[in-house]
């Protein structure tokens, strides 16, 4: 797929995860398949002000392209300002917040309160393409609540204005979470746009990403919480897509591995001591689903060091095969 002049690999995208999806965990999805990351979301009047913790955010390193940089805010000029300054960053797009429903960025008219006032979305969305150089998309709800479902005349808005693709997360921000996926709001979207459209919400196996393509008709898929502690869900959506190919997870030996090694990523970008913090909630996700899951995902919040993480790794390994063991005898 294209959006503008930008080639991505394949249709499967990372979404950004304030707080998550970092420079180490984009790099893990990217290397088990994912076409195109965007980072954490980061305040466009933080940023202008010089807060060293937005511009820390907003660094990519070379392995992560092609990715976007993504911005929130209500002021056109700031966002403009922003996406201007973020340039310095090199980006391969600048993408807009319009679907955060989280008290602190909505409650300010920035994220998903913006789709309640389509005027002030025109104006941002007019205003940074007008600042960027390079493509701008724009990733909102499918509208504020069930009442004020308006996802195709902000999708209509965006392509007026001259955005190059816009992702459509198909639930509205009084849903945060939580199900049903609507899909048919999606596909609306798609039938009024000419622009790309990413469809995003619920993909937590193949089948849901399959099911998000199917109903939808969009261009390309983006996934969230579905890469938690399971990165290799892009290498698994993409053998399907491409030769029909089912590839179960990772034996939990192999998903330690892949765990300790995403870890080792997060350490070394971050120094063990922030690192180690930040990974605890990382390995608790790995650890969902393997034999006695409860009782490490327990342990994880006591991880100081990569060799505590190394010793848990081992033990879960260790009482996998005891128990392969017992089951074949
Ligand atoms: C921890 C977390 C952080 C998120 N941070 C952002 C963000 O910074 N920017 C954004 O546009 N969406 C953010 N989202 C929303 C996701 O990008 C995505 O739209 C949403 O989770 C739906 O996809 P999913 O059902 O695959 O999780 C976040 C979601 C989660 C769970």
């Amino acid at each position: 797929m294209d959006i503008h002049d930008i080639q991505i690999k394949n249709n499967l995208i990372l979404a950004p995860m304030a707080g998550v999806a970092d420079r180490a965990f984009r790099e893990t999805c990217i290397d088990f398949g994912a076409g195109f990351v965007v980072a954490e979301m980061v305040s466009a009047k933080g940023f202008t002000m010089g807060d060293r913790k937005s511009a820390e955010l907003l660094h990519l390193s070379e392995a992560e392209h092609p990715a976007a940089i993504q911005l929130f805010g209500t002021s056109p000029q700031i966002m403009a300002d922003a996406a201007k300054r973020a340039l310095a960053f090199s980006p391969d797009a600048i993408d807009i917040n319009m679907g955060c429903p989280a008290p602190k960025v909505a409650n300010t008219g920035a994220g998903s309160a913006l789709m309640k006032d389509l005027p002030l979305a025109r104006e941002i969305i007019r205003a940074v393409v007008k600042a960027s150089e390079v493509p701008v998309t724009v990733k909102f709800r499918t509208g504020w609540d069930a009442d004020s479902v308006n996802a195709v005349e902000l999708a209509r808005i965006c392509e007026d204005e001259g955005a190059a693709a816009v992702t459509v997360h198909g639930r509205t921000r009084a849903q945060m979470y939580a199900f049903p996926i609507d899909y048919e709001t999606i596909a609306k979207v798609k039938q009024s746009v000419h622009i790309p459209v990413i469809g995003n919400g619920g993909i937590r196996d193949v089948q849901s990403a399959v099911r998000m393509l199917n109903e939808t008709g969009c261009d390309a898929i983006m996934v969230a919480q579905g890469a938690l502690g399971k990165p290799w869900i892009f290498q698994q959506i993409a053998a399907y897509l491409n030769n029909t190919i089912i590839l179960p997870d990772p034996p939990p030996e192999q998903q330690m591995l892949y765990m300790l090694r995403h870890v080792q990523k997060i350490v070394a970008y971050k120094g063990e001591k922030v690192g180690m913090r930040e990974a605890r909630k990382h390995a608790a996700w790995y650890l969902k689903g393997t034999r006695g899951a409860a009782a490490y995902r327990r342990k994880c919040g006591e991880l100081n060091s990569l060799k505590d993480l190394e010793a848990l790794a081992a033990q879960v390994i260790a009482q996998n095969m005891q128990k392969t063991q017992e089951e074949t005898e």
